[in-house]
């Protein structure tokens, strides 16, 4: 598989997805050090100008249609999770649709971009950024209170290398796995990390704040929520807030 790795970037979603359009194969992986404007969710910034973390973008062209597309978030953030229990001893918890906390701050984040057709997608590009090696004052004040590392929560240094290569390994097992057994297995070991299930939750979605109580995911890998009305409703997209 292609790996393309550079010192500094703007950012390796930007690049990954230019390659794409290129036609760079499928699997192909980018890598900075360092990103310029690193990208989150919501048009957020991604702050990574320093080489603490691990920042990366894969390029993939799944035969799915364009609706299947958030299952692979929650793929990822599985493998992320298993990462972390192996590596760090200690268990992780899956905000949906893309966080990965430990102690309930936030260490990674997943962002999945796409293009395609109504029916088919061209390719996808899933962005990984691991906050590894950094220190608590590393972080913008924005952040302090939300985020961590893997260094601050186990106490120890790691090494980058080694944690790319095992997380690149187990997104093509997970990968290869959700052809062969489909969305089941990615739901169940998902609700074994969920963050917040069966808890009372606020969450915005198309600009009206709601209430809720979590209850997993669906098939779909839509969020399940029980309304003050107690009707499960499956949740698409939205910011989730406790
Ligand atoms: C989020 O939590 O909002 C998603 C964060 C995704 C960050 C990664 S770092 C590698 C890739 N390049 C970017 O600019 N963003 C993603």
């Amino acid at each position: 598989k292609d790996i393309v790795h550079y010192t500094t970037l703007p950012s390796t979603q930007t690049k990954a997805n230019q390659l794409a359009q290129e036609g760079c194969s499928h699997g192909t992986v980018v890598i900075a050090d360092k990103q310029e404007t690193g990208r989150g969710r919501m048009n957020r910034k991604w702050y990574s100008n320093n080489d603490a973390g691990i920042w990366l973008s894969i390029v993939l062209r799944p035969k799915v249609v364009p609706n299947q597309a958030p299952q692979f978030t929650l793929l990822v953030a599985i493998a992320i999770a298993e990462l972390i229990e192996e590596e760090l001893e200690l268990t992780p918890s899956l905000k949906w649709p893309n966080d990965v906390l430990i102690n309930h701050k936030k260490v990674a984040g997943i962002l999945t971009e796409m293009q395609g057709e109504q029916d088919q997608i061209n390719y996808m590009v899933v962005g990984i950024g691991l906050n590894v090696n950094h220190q608590q004052d590393m972080f913008e004040s924005e952040i302090q209170q939300l985020a961590s590392s893997f260094k601050i929560e186990a106490g120890k240094t790691f090494s980058k290398i080694e944690l790319i290569q095992s997380l690149l390994q187990r997104l093509e097992q997970a990968y290869q796995d959700y052809f062969i057994n489909g969305f089941s297995s990615v739901k169940n070991k998902w609700e074994r990390y969920g963050y917040l299930i069966n808890q009372e939750v606020t969450y915005t979605n198309a600009n009206q704040k709601k209430q809720g109580i979590i209850k997993g995911i669906q098939s779909d890998g839509a969020l399940l929520i029980e309304t003050k009305m107690k009707q499960i409703e499956p949740i698409y997209s939205a910011e989730i807030n406790w």
